[in-house]
């Protein structure tokens, strides 16, 4: 097992009605002021705005809202919430919505507490991340795992260029997590973020260290309820019991517990940010376009470990199959899986159609930086690969 630093400092609130707390958590950090951020249309038609508002106004607590976050969120909107930020004087940025709406609150906090100097600079690695105005989540969608990861990813509008800023001082104060929020979300949306969820645990269960008997463990049991709770959540959105596991998994999978003691790999989430900076494309629907492409590239790197996936979360009869076998039949059966919840699992199914080698090469050198990176550690990937797994996705 590797040295490693565990810190999860997110307070949880978990269950329906929760998010009537939020004005109470906000006035026990010491906030007077607050920011709700919230996303589209969401939030609001469902009344859960005028709930957390009216929460907010019991506790005697001035705010001010900035919604129309988009999904995938853009830089230049979240220049335009730190404008706010500074102009109300918030003290603290309470984020009502999902992965998106809590990375640009994230990113509004960082900016807020830093309004010298280019917001950008911090996801450019240029400056390093002090200090933060604190952050509260009221969670709507079971997903990204951003109430209590250190992570904001952002794209921006310009250049396309979707990038990710892990620190944690990024980790919200506060998570209100009602599962029956979630029950407006449309079944795409509740199977991107299963995708999203088992591909968290995904890609930190493949990687070069292996021999962490707990962590494999945890990260095999949540895989196993996340699959079994995604096939009931994808027919019926209201399922109490299926909703309520996925939004515990969902934060369980990127608070870093499942991958503890060993490199991160994170490949495949590296390939889809491509896909999203260029296209649009909702986040888990690029994970899962990827991933076979990925595990197809990169098992024969630790067959073992595939084997190990298939025997334990697939349940893989192993009498008479060797690991090579079992390998190929634990890939097979998540693909089948994603195809199952009717996610896409190559570019045609993921609405881009097929691509030409030229914008192939282009995903390729952006997903390196163009040359100043690899990505991943169970297999490290450099140009020629990266091509390569677009090029098998490309159908
Ligand atoms: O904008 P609204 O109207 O709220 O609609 C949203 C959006 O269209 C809708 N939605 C959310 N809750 C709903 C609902 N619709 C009906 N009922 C509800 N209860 O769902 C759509 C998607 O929302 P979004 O916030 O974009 O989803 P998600 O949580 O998947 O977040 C995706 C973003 O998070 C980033 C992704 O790259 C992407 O930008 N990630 C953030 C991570 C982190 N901070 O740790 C890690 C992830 O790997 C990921 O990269
Ligand atoms: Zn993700």
């Amino acid at each position: 097992m590797h040295a490693f630093e565990f810190y999860q400092p997110t307070a949880i609130t978990f269950g329906p009605g929760t998010e009537e707390q939020a004005g109470a958590k906000a006035a026990q950090l010491g906030a007077k002021r607050v920011l709700v951020v919230y996303g589209g249309e969401s939030a609001k038609r469902s009344g859960l705005l005028d709930r957390v508002l009216a929460s907010l106004e019991e506790a005697g607590l001035a705010h001010e809202t900035f919604g129309g976050i988009h999904p995938n969120p853009r830089l230049f909107q979240v220049r335009e919430g730190v404008q706010k930020a500074l102009d109300f004087g918030a003290d603290l940025v309470l984020a009502v919505g999902g992965g998106s709406v809590i990375d640009a609150a994230k990113a509004i906090a960082l900016g807020a507490a830093n309004p010298e100097g280019d917001l950008w600079d911090f996801w450019l690695r240029k400056r390093p991340v002090e200090r933060t105005l604190p952050v509260g989540a009221i969670l709507t969608i079971s997903a990204a795992g951003s109430e209590t990861s250190d992570t904001a990813v952002l794209t921006r509008d310009d250049t396309l260029v979707k990038r990710g800023l892990g620190s944690s001082l990024l980790r919200p104060k506060f998570a209100i997590m009602d599962p029956e929020l979630t029950y407006t979300l449309p079944p795409f949306q509740v199977t991107c973020g299963v995708v999203d969820i088992m591909m968290h645990t995904l890609d930190r269960y493949f990687t070069s260290v292996t021999g962490n008997l707990l962590t494999d463990e945890i990260a095999e049991g949540l895989l196993r309820t996340v699959i079994a709770c995604g096939r009931r959540a994808h027919q019926n959105s209201r399922d109490e019991q299926a909703m309520s596991e996925l939004m515990w998994a969902g934060s369980l999978s990127h608070n870093d517990l499942t991958g503890l003691g060993a490199p991160k790999d994170f490949a495949p989430h590296q390939l889809g940010h491509e896909l999203s900076a260029r296209f649009d494309f909702a986040h888990g629907a690029t994970l899962s376009a990827v991933w076979g492409s990925w595990a197809r590239y990169c098992w024969e790197t630790n067959p073992a470990r595939f084997a190990q996936y298939g025997v334990r979360v697939w349940k893989l009869d192993p009498a008479g199959k060797g690991e090579d076998q079992l390998a190929q039949e634990a890939i097979a059966a998540t693909v089948d899986y994603f195809r199952s919840l009717g996610m896409p699992t190559c570019f045609t199914e993921l609405g881009c159609g097929v691509q030409s080698e030229a914008e192939l090469e282009e995903l390729a050198r952006r997903c390196t930086f163009y040359g100043q990176r690899t990505i991943g550690t169970f297999r490290v990937l450099g140009y020629e690969d990266i091509l390569e797994i677009y090029r098998l996705a490309n159908h």
